[in-house]
């Protein structure tokens, strides 16, 4: 007998695979749940209750990113229960989240809020006041964390430990006192974070959130434009996002943040490391090179052409194979040029210079 493996959401009826939860059929079929701490990178938690749904012949609703799909499964994600249960949730998480995008966001987008506003969900039931503790004065450099802003969802902490593999940050306290920490709420400096600002992207609410674009003095709130890059500060080719700000610099554009879109199929799937999120700050630096420079007989460094930089160093390269032999010369390249250019370092070290000492950091 052949086994029947549909189940029917709002009356549809749609095909599932072995372990697919009720929210991956959903999402396939092009059915909106609204989810806070589901990350397709990580193992259902089933934490924040924003995508409970009705399940035929169960008495609770259930969450539908932490449910597997069961043959002939019957699911209901609109309905008035359904409805009614995301209002009081939203209004709930409202009593003690900030309203103010500008108080709010720290670079990071804010998902609670909008979900507030798409579902109008009430945000007059009062302020709660937080009893949380602060690591307010955490001396890293790039991550900050708001905890009167989280909702205790628990993706960066899963993030960190199953992604990351480092389980830097943690729950801990009880009860209203829950926060996220570290161990002995150190900075993270003084743990095993390696800074790669991944409890930020996957934050949906900027409790976690960006330290750098605070620092310059720029509105949190402005509109970003993404531009998709290709990291290159290694051999892997992350895919990035640079979030530019158009207004910045009197229109002549900043780079503010960068962020990766995990879609799955990219080398990185929207993870980073240190250096490919927050180290972007080369872009806009005023000792940039932007024009070749050649020593003089002074011994310092000036502007000229490129076509008399590269005659120089050809004359200087062939002068070292002249006087001390091909294998007197070695080439090594880097890893922030393409694949492209480090094949043409290695034929001009073959096929022009014939010696075969040629090497690149990333091995490429
Ligand atoms: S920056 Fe990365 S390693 Fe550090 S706490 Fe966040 S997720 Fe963990
Ligand atoms: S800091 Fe953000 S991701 Fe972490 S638990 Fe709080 S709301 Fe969730
Ligand atoms: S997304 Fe399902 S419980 Fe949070």
């Amino acid at each position: 007998m052949i086994q029947e493996t549909q189940i029917r959401i709002n009356g549809e009826k749609h095909s599932f695979r072995p372990g697919e939860t009720i929210l991956d059929v959903a999402g396939r079929a092009g059915v909106e749940i609204p989810t806070l701490c589901h990350d397709p990178r990580l193992k259902p938690a089933g934490a924040c209750r924003t995508c409970l749904v009705e399940v035929e012949g169960q008495r609770k609703l259930l969450p539908a990113c932490a449910t597997p799909a069961t043959t002939d499964m019957a699911v209901v994600s609109e309905s008035e229960r359904v409805d009614r249960h995301r209002k009081t949730l939203l209004a709930l998480y409202a009593t003690d989240h900030p309203s103010n995008r500008e108080a709010s966001e720290r670079g990071a987008p804010d998902e609670l809020l909008d979900m507030i506003e798409n579902y109008r969900a009430p945000t007059d039931w009062g302020a709660m006041a937080s009893v949380r503790a602060n690591r307010h004065d955490d001396r890293n450099p790039y991550i900050h964390f708001e905890p009167d802003t989280c909702i205790l969802c628990a993706r960066c902490t899963r993030y960190c430990d199953e992604v990351e593999a480092v389980s830097a940050i943690t729950l801990a306290g009880r009860g209203s006192e829950t926060t996220i920490s570290t161990v002995d709420g150190l900075s993270l400096l003084d743990t095993s974070c390696e800074m790669c600002g991944g409890c930020i992207d996957v934050c949906p609410t900027g409790a976690m959130g960006e330290k750098m674009p605070l620092t310059r003095g720029d509105k949190p709130e402005r509109e970003l434009e993404k531009v998709r890059s290709t990291c290159n500060f290694c051999g892997v080719g992350c895919q990035v996002d640079l979030n530019v700000d158009r207004e910045a610099d009197d229109g002549a554009g900043r780079i503010v943040k960068v962020t990766s879109p995990p879609t799955g199929t990219t080398t990185n799937d929207g993870n980073l490391c240190v250096k490919g999120r927050f180290a972007y700050d080369f872009v806009h630096h005023p000792d940039r090179l932007k024009v070749p420079l050649v020593r003089g007989a002074d011994g310092e460094f000036y502007e000229t052409s490129w076509e008399d930089a590269l005659q120089k160093a050809a004359a200087g390269l062939q002068g070292v194979s002249e006087r001390h032999g091909k294998n007197g010369l070695g080439f090594v390249s880097s890893s922030r040029c393409t694949v492209e250019e480090n094949y043409l370092v290695q034929k001009l070290s073959r096929a022009v210079f014939g010696t075969n000492n040629v090497h690149q950091c990333a091995a490429t």
